[in-house]
């Protein structure tokens, strides 16, 4: 059982949340497994996906130990599969009406080019594309719940990112002279440019949507790189649980900030002046779109 008083959560608000289904992406590991413990400790309802259900399953079981909770259900999502979020969205829908909260939290750091199921460049596919797909699929759940939020983890490497992709074709599949860096900057990058699109969409909607940072925290993001990588980014970090506490206030609080609000942290940040730029964001959705089979 969780020692209440262990929490680093212990000043935050519970009446906004509790009872509140919130649905975080990719909970199996680092930011998202101790978001959404700190979300069942507030008393929230939460939903956990992932691609490996028997490591979903365990994450499930560890996660209602740590916060004393039992409100967590898992569901199997691959956001490399454009027919498993299509499944994951029929098999949500078919338990839950609406929904209060979406953290599109999963993401890939790939040191290799790498494709998902769909054909797709992978960072790419699992950063942008499938999130992209998600929300837009869950927009009436999250409508019939309003005032709702969606929380887009973004990263302040989208600052390092070039706008080359949005040209498509190669520059998007990445086929040559691959970068794990540039792919990730770059995925991170859309992150923060669909979130000002879902502003300017949703404006009438009462749903509020934020890009948020979580610093360099130390996870699995980089498990895939050479050893003195993952050395320096442990060095260079925080630990998960405390890199979640500003997204758990982010996802609890009852007025967090205007809707379209870039966080660093706790610090309101202004994003890459292209997030802001409408013509980008179009040209974004339609590259998604086309891309969506
Ligand atoms: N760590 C940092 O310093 C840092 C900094 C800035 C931003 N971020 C962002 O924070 C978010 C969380 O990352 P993290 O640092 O907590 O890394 P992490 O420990 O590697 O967690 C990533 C999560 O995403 C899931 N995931 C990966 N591929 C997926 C797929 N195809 N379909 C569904 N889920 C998938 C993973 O599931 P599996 O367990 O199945 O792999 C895992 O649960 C990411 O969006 C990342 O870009 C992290």
């Amino acid at each position: 059982m969780a020692r209440k008083d262990d929490s680093l959560l212990k000043n935050l608000q519970k009446e906004h949340i509790e009872g509140r289904l919130c649905l975080v992406t990719g909970a199996t590991s680092g930011i998202g497994k101790a978001t959404a413990i700190g979300l069942l400790e507030l008393g929230a309802q939460v939903v956990i996906t992932a691609r490996d259900i028997a490591r979903g399953q365990a994450t499930q079981r560890e996660i209602q130990m740590k916060s004393g909770r039992s409100r967590v259900e898992l569901y199997e999502l691959d956001l490399a599969s454009q027919d498993s979020i299509r499944k994951f969205i029929k098999d949500f829908k078919k338990r839950h009406k609406g929904l209060d909260v979406l953290i599109n939290n999963a993401g890939v750091f790939h040191p290799e080019r790498a494709e998902s199921a769909d054909g797709v460049e992978a960072t790419f596919a699992v950063n942008h594309l499938g999130p992209f797909l998600l929300t837009e699929s869950l927009l009436d759940v999250l409508k019939k719940n309003a005032p709702s939020r969606i929380i887009n983890v973004a990263s302040a490497l989208h600052y390092q990112a070039k706008t080359d992709f949005l040209s498509g074709g190669p520059a998007l599949d990445r086929k040559e002279n691959y970068s794990g860096f540039q792919a990730y900057n770059d995925s991170k990058l859309c992150n923060v440019i669909y979130t000002m699109d879902l502003l300017r969409k949703l404006q009438s909607q009462n749903i509020s949507v934020y890009a948020f940072h979580p610093g360099v925290v130390d996870t699995g993001l980089v498990r895939e790189y050479p050893g003195f990588v993952k050395f320096a980014w442990s060095m260079l970090s925080k630990s998960a649980k405390k890199a979640a506490i500003p997204l758990v206030e982010l996802a609890s609080l009852p007025d967090p900030g205007p809707s379209g609000t870039y966080f660093h942290g706790k610090k309101r940040k202004k994003p890459l002046a292209v997030a802001n730029d409408a013509t980008s964001a179009d040209r974004l959705r339609q590259i998604s779109e086309e891309l969506l089979s």
